[in-house]
């Protein structure tokens, strides 16, 4: 287990660069990846960073480097993360409302891309049919997350194409040919309750049988992570194996 940062280490940082400095631990970072490839050993999953929460690009290459890929939300987050090295491969472009020339761009980078409306998803389905394969964002209609304004798969939330518009869903993909191979869903941030996940796997089981070349489903939404001491925090280990520290 990494050590934590000492006071002292701290003050001869603020004397060294000045102030304000920002800190970032990378073994803490490293360590709490590791939490999350232990808590799933039994899976074939991989984790996707948001880079929204810090784009700096030192802790990208970072990142990066120790094995995880990228969720990036706008263009240029894209443009960042293959800056810092990730493979397009390994980049899960998710906008939300932007304009098809955007999505053409990332398709022109190679990513990976997550539609999120009917509109985009009929235009890019003419446009490439099966050639370029996608990922479709759904609203699975879960109230969830620490409070309203990150709070994503409710009913009023602009994320995501209804999974209610399935029937829609499935006349595009058919009458464009488009290759499905994920879908994928976010509720909200700071998620203390298990059910909720457990509740949006079940949507997006259900989910699955609408598309046959489906390849991978992607569950996004945050664990609740303490950041005062005393904070509560989702606990990831498994059962059978919860002599560790948690997440
Ligand atoms: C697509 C997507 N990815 C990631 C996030 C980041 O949230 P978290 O890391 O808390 O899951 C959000 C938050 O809204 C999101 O919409």
């Amino acid at each position: 287990m990494p050590q934590t940062l000492s006071k002292q280490q701290l003050v001869d940082v603020a004397n060294e660069f000045g102030t304000p400095v920002y800190v970032y631990h990378a073994e803490k970072i490293a360590e709490q990846y590791q939490n999350l490839k232990t808590a799933f050993a039994t899976c074939n999953a991989q984790f996707f960073y948001a880079c929204k929460s810090l784009t700096n690009i030192n802790i990208l290459q970072y990142i990066q480097s120790i094995g995880a890929s990228l969720d990036c939300v706008s263009i240029n987050e894209v443009k960042l993360g293959l800056m810092a090295g990730f493979k397009p491969a390994n980049i899960l472009y998710t906008p939300n409302c932007v304009d098809f020339d955007e999505i053409l761009e990332a398709k022109n980078l190679k990513v990976n891309i997550n539609i999120d409306n009917i509109s985009i998803l009929e235009q890019f389905g003419n446009k490439f049919g099966a050639t370029y394969p996608v990922c479709i964002r759904l609203n699975p209609h879960i109230m969830a997350g620490g409070n309203f304004k990150i709070s994503t798969g409710h009913v009023d939330s602009k994320f995501g194409i209804s999974i209610h518009q399935m029937r829609h869903i499935e006349r595009v993909v058919k009458t464009t040919g488009l290759n499905v191979e994920g879908i994928h869903m976010h509720t909200g941030s700071e998620i203390k309750d298990i059910n909720v996940f457990l509740e949006g796997l079940e949507v997006m089981f259900t989910m699955a049988g609408h598309f046959p070349d489906l390849k991978y489903i992607d569950l996004g939404s945050g664990f609740k992570v303490p950041y005062q001491p005393g904070d509560p925090e989702t606990d990831i280990t498994p059962p059978g194996r919860k002599s560790g520290t948690g997440f």
